[in-house]
């Protein structure tokens, strides 16, 4: 019998699933900011001039392409395996406003892993300079998501002594 969706608590522990595409994503995530961006921009500067590009711009804008369609369908089974199997309590340690802050981003995150790939679809493949121009800004603001996410990490590790980071470590799954 299938489980019900819990927000929390069935289960002290992550799916390994879940773990498993947290860290994907971000690999993934990582490879588009510090890799792919950049010839993904001129990729497409140069198809507003009417040419196709070549060489190196073309295959990480390809790349670009290929590494966001991934995060697009990572998130997708993820959000599926989080309403499906719930998540783990929010561990004991940390004041009621982090764990609503934390709530706030993890919204937003997921928000972002849907939208940003979509966005950048449609702007490449409908030619939309809205799109492309949404997918840009989106871009700038999810970085400083990210960071809060991270500050999150770390604080409840190192400030709050929770468990929030260890739960989500390789290895912690059930
Ligand atoms: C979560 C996945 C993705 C991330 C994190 C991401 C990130 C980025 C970043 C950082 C840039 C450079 C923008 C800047 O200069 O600040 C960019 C540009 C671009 N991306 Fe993505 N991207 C993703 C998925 C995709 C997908 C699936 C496509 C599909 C074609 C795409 C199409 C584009 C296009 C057309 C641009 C150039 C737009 C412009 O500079 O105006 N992106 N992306
Ligand atoms: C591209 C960067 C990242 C993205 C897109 C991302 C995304 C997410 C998302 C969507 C969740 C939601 C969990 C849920 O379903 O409720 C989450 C949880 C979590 N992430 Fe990340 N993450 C990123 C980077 C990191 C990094 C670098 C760390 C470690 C320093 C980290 C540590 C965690 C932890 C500990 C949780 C569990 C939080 C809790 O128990 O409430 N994440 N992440």
């Amino acid at each position: 019998m299938s489980k019900a969706y819990s927000e929390e608590g069935q289960h002290d522990r992550w799916t390994s699933l879940n773990i498993w595409l947290h860290w994907t994503i971000v690999v993934l995530i990582a490879v588009q900011y510090l890799v792919t961006a950049g010839g993904m921009e001129k990729m497409w500067d140069a198809a507003k001039s009417g040419s196709n590009g070549s060489g190196g711009l073309f295959t990480l804008g390809n790349a670009h392409i290929a590494v966001g369609s991934l995060v697009l369908i990572a998130a997708i089974i993820r959000l599926w395996d989080r309403f499906a199997h719930g998540r783990p309590p929010h561990p004991d340690g940390a004041p009621n406003w982090a764990h609503l802050l934390a709530k706030i981003t993890h919204v937003l995150l997921y928000t972002f892993l849907i939208a940003m790939p979509i966005g950048g679809l449609l702007g490449w493949f409908l030619n939309s300079e809205f799109f492309a121009e949404a997918h840009h800004t989106a871009a700038e603001v999810l970085i400083y998501v990210i960071a809060l996410h991270v500050l999150g990490a770390l604080a409840n590790h190192f400030w709050f002594k929770t468990d929030a980071l260890r739960n989500m470590m390789p290895g912690r799954g059930r």
